[in-house]
């Protein structure tokens, strides 16, 4: 049994806000009492977002900061400290970092705890997958994309961090090599019948959970509909129903 296998469906779902912080708090204030998670990126941490954080956290929802770090260990550890300090309950670093900077981000999360009373998750990206076997020759990674992914992946739980974010296509090999207890978020999930964008390997909710993903992402199926909430619950709906 793990530890994420009786989450509701509801908790399972987090909400890619990609857009500016005025449409965030409007589609904030639509999914206030339907949705657990918002997800902000970087485009929106660098436009006042920190501060949005802690708003929309003071609002009762789960803030994924998907900050993506990638320094030095002592600046990645201030990092971490930074964006649980602003009361964000999950963020993101790159596995590629080295083992002592994931190492620092688990302590400063523990240390998140001691300081603030506030945890962060901290999970990993592999390998980004705007990233072909060309890009990747081209700054010295030359072993198969699955083979880095999964070496990236044991790294990152074994230097004591939460888990990854990964393709729903990958979600279920993941699940095996890290176990029951990794937290695994995909994005490019797409209900059936959804607009694509720019996605192409996509699963559907329902698909990606069956997988072993814990949590989804899912941006515009949600975001840029009519009635974001009603695109909310059918989701929610189709994770219950799987
Ligand atoms: O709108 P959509 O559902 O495609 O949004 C997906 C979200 O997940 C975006 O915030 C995007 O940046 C993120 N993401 C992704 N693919 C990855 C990693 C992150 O789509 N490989």
């Amino acid at each position: 049994m793990g530890r994420f296998d009786d989450l509701s469906a509801r908790d399972r779902v987090m909400v890619a806000l990609d857009c500016g912080p005025e449409e965030a708090r409007a589609l904030a204030d639509k999914l206030e009492g339907h949705a657990t998670w918002l997800k902000v990126g970087i485009t929106l941490i660098y436009d006042g977002g920190l501060p949005l954080v802690k708003e929309l956290r003071d609002r009762g929802f789960k803030i994924f900061v998907d900050s993506k770090f990638h320094d030095i260990p002592h600046q990645v550890r201030g990092a971490v400290m930074s964006a649980a300090h602003s009361g964000a309950d999950l963020v993101t670093v790159h596995g590629s970092g080295s083992e002592k900077m994931l190492v620092a981000c688990h302590e400063a999360a523990e240390q998140s705890l001691v300081e603030f009373g506030h945890k962060p998750y901290v999970i990993a990206i592999t390998v980004l997958t705007s990233m072909d076997a060309e890009e990747l020759a081209k700054v010295g990674v030359t072993r198969p994309i699955p083979e880095q992914a999964a070496a990236l992946a044991k790294l990152a739980v074994d230097s004591g961090l939460d888990g990854i974010v990964c393709s729903p296509m990958e979600a279920r090999e993941m699940r095996e090599l890290l176990g029951p207890d990794a937290l695994i978020v995909t994005p490019g999930v797409r209900p059936a019948g959804a607009a694509l964008g720019d996605q192409s390997r996509v699963a559907t909710p329902a698909a990606a959970v069956n997988a072993g993903a814990s949590h989804i992402v899912v941006g515009r199926p949600i975001t840029q509909t009519e009635d974001p909430v009603a695109a909310f619950e059918a989701i929610v709906a189709e994770i219950e129903a799987r």
